[in-house]
């Protein structure tokens, strides 16, 4: 059974001119131990879509679908249910470690009540542990860190310590939402080795946000490609690579920075990302489409299931061979 099943999820929020719907029916699964790569540009729903998981959506959307979490669905719980699922199964790291430390509390504090409450270990037990869990994030002053204010520490100190936090009740499943995006680059590669490395020791599942494509690829065993509020194509990094099956995942791919090809200007999806409201009929991507026909723009295009593969494209059988490879080779200012 999956550890997290999304069923047909579609959100919308009020909006003085009507509702607006953010999500158009995000289906997806996660297997015991996989990590998932969530990707896409920003505004393409992917935390929203997190947050229909631990139901901490916007005030007054609506919200239909399902999401089962070990086969229980977590929208139909009460208040209490829901504290515990959140507790035990699910633990979330987003792009600012600040957010989720009390400015006022150093980390020692921070670290040992979550222990405390979470497992029910003494004081003495859970500043064991807490330690441990430093040592095991990659932290050499496991001291310093511990008496330290959050304002004491860097922005990679700090997400490790929201690291040791997330795993230390081995969760079912991690969320992680763009965990790296807010640090310099040699500390980016450190902290998503840690925690690759500790979620794969403690076999959790991970969905893991991010827009760079090559990171998820890196460290995800499944991507999943998101465009104005729904999931495009889902694949294994390999096969996406070597073969992607939606136009907007080749182009996505075309406009990575090499450091061996020498294009001397990068090239760019044409046309900016339309938000999920603004999706008429047929396929969202059809204005900024190289490859669209009239016969795009009509009806609900679903998201065809192949093994593990999925794409939603009305002309995906034909272009198959096509989008194999790389376009835009001599994009021009
Ligand atoms: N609280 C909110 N109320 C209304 N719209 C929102 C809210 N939060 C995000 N949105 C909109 O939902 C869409 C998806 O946002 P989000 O999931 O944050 O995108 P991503 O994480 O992929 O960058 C965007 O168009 C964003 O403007
Ligand atoms: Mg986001």
């Amino acid at each position: 059974m999956s550890v997290l099943e999304l069923d047909d999820i579609r959100l919308a929020v009020p909006h003085p001119s009507g509702d607006r719907t953010l999500l158009r029916g995000v289906s997806l699964s996660v297997a015991p131990g996989e990590a998932l790569g969530l990707v896409g540009e920003s505004g393409s729903g992917k935390s929203m879509t997190l947050r229909t998981v631990l139901r901490t959506e916007p005030r007054g959307a609506h919200v239909t679908g399902r999401v089962l979490l070990d086969g229980r669905d977590v929208r139909g719980l009460g208040t209490a249910e829901l504290r515990r699922v959140r507790a035990e199964s699910l633990a979330m790291i987003s792009q600012d470690p600040r957010a989720a430390l009390n400015p006022l509390l150093r980390v020692s504090r921070f670290l040992v009540e979550g222990l405390c409450d979470a497992r029910g270990d003494d004081e003495r037990t859970a500043t064991r542990r807490a330690r441990d869990l430093l040592a095991q994030v990659g932290i050499a002053d496991v001291d310093r860190c511990m008496n330290s204010y959050p304002h004491q520490l860097s922005g990679g100190m700090l997400q490790r310590v929201v690291i040791a936090a997330a795993v230390a009740g081995s969760p079912r499943l991690l969320l992680a939402d763009e965990p790296t995006t807010a640090l310099d680059v040699t500390t980016q590669s450190e902290v998503m080795a840690i925690l690759d490395e500790q979620r794969r020791e403690r076999g959790m599942s991970m969905i893991f946000v991010t827009h760079d494509l090559e990171l998820a690829s890196a460290v995800c065993d499944r991507i999943a490609v998101m465009y104005a509020g729904e999931i495009v194509e889902i694949s294994t990094p390999e096969r996406l690579h070597a073969a992607p099956r939606h136009p907007y995942t080749r182009l996505l791919l075309d406009s990575r920075p090499s450091l061996t090809a020498r294009t001397p200007v990068l090239p760019v999806i044409p046309g900016r990302p339309v938000a999920a409201y603004e999706v008429g009929g047929g396929c969202a991507f059809a204005g900024r489409c190289p490859w669209s026909e009239p016969g795009c723009t009509d009806g609900e295009i679903p998201l065809v299931r192949d093994g593990d593969r999925a794409v939603r494209c009305a002309r995906e059988e034909e272009l198959a061979g096509e989008l194999a490879h790389a376009t835009g080779t001599e994009a021009t200012a």
